[in-house]
């Protein structure tokens, strides 16, 4: 397929690096395609960021069909910009699609839609330290009706964003808030896929929590409220004694590229990383004897952030003292270093894109 170009009237002023917050500002154009059960995924067009047309009835408006993907581009001290485990993000948001009963996309053909576009905008990388253009490939379902069904026709979508820190705290730690009245996601449900919904979901305890002074909640298992899932938009990890622990990837859990990275990362330095149930409980008890090193979530966004304090049923700890931990700090710069190319990848994680 040809992917046509269209371009813009005026360009946008770019934005210092140092302004750079998350996700406000978004570049001169974007990626569109269609889909229709008659034509498969078409007219796939390099166009100027803007408004998508669409019928108020469109379904994604009602039932929240929709999925998305986050993953960003690094600007290297060479000029050049490179992805990180594109492939991985394709492959997932493809997993998301099944799950919401979307047709596939060709992940090699979006990989080459993705270049060409990051080849447009390449002057959008900012090239600050911590600043990295942030990519979100979206797909929604764009059917005028509102009966309750799978949508027949979608639009699928990749726009840009130069982004900072994720956090205002940005590497620093941040506190937790453990809800027992909520859940993110339940056995059976969709907590795995990149989802709308799941998000959406997430929002009425994250302001709970924001109210009582925590900047994110970590989520306990949706059956038994017991075991931890995720915490905020990241998944979750523990350095209890010698071991990193994660939780299991048990079908409500997103299953993160930067995590993966965490672990294969982790296990090339000789760490011990167990991948299991692990509940709120035992943390704690971890925390009495003085097990507990460090809590730190990853994800693209927030690539790693530690955690500084958590509150569970009304009792707060402390973890460590209180700021980064060593483990955290390594990560976060071995991942950072890979990403903006510093360092050698031995991982074949990056692709350089021109
Ligand atoms: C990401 O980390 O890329 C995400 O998609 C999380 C989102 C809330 C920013």
């Amino acid at each position: 397929m040809d992917i046509t170009f269209k371009k813009a009237e005026i360009l946008k002023d770019h934005p210092e690096d140092s302004a750079l917050g998350f996700g406000t500002v978004f570049t001169d154009y974007m990626f569109n395609m269609d889909y229709s059960p008659a034509e498969g995924w078409h007219n796939p067009r390099i166009e100027p960021y803007g408004p998508i047309e669409m019928e108020p009835s469109s379904m994604v408006l009602h039932y929240g069909q929709a999925i998305f993907e986050g993953l960003k581009a690094y600007k290297t001290d060479s000029g050049e910009i490179q992805l990180f485990r594109p492939e991985a993000n394709l492959s997932r948001l493809n997993k998301s699609g099944h799950m919401l009963c979307m047709p596939e996309l060709d992940e090699e053909f979006i990989l080459e839609a993705l270049i060409e576009l990051l080849k447009v905008e390449k002057n959008w990388v900012p090239g600050a330290a911590g600043t990295s253009l942030y990519i979100r490939p979206t797909i929604i379902a764009t059917d005028p009706y509102i009966g309750l069904r799978s949508s027949n026709t979608y639009r699928f979508f990749i726009i840009l964003s130069p982004v900072g820190a994720y956090y205002p705290e940005g590497f620093n730690p941040v506190k937790i808030w453990v809800t027992t009245d909520y859940v993110r996601a339940v056995r059976g449900g969709v907590g795995q896929a990149k989802t709308a919904g799941n998000y959406a979901a997430s929002l009425y305890a994250t302001n709970l929590a924001n109210k009582d002074g925590y900047t994110q909640v970590m989520w306990l298992d949706g059956v038994e409220l017991k075991y931890v899932e995720e915490v905020g938009s990241m998944n979750i990890f523990f350095v209890i004694g010698d071991e990193l622990i994660t939780p299991e990837l048990n079908r409500s859990i997103l299953s993160g590229v930067t995590r993966d990275s965490v672990i294969k990362l982790a296990k090339s330095w000789g760490l011990k990383v167990v991948e299991r149930k692990i509940s709120i409980d035992e943390i704690y008890e971890a925390h009495e004897t003085g097990e507990l090193k460090e809590i730190f979530g990853s994800g693209t966004a927030a690539v790693i952030s530690p955690v500084g304090n958590i509150k569970y049923n009304g009792k707060e700890i402390t973890i460590g003292d209180g700021s980064v931990g060593p483990l955290s700090a390594k990560l976060f710069k071995d991942l950072m270093d890979l990403q903006y190319g510093k360092t050698e990848d031995p991982f074949n994680w990056i692709m350089p894109v021109g």
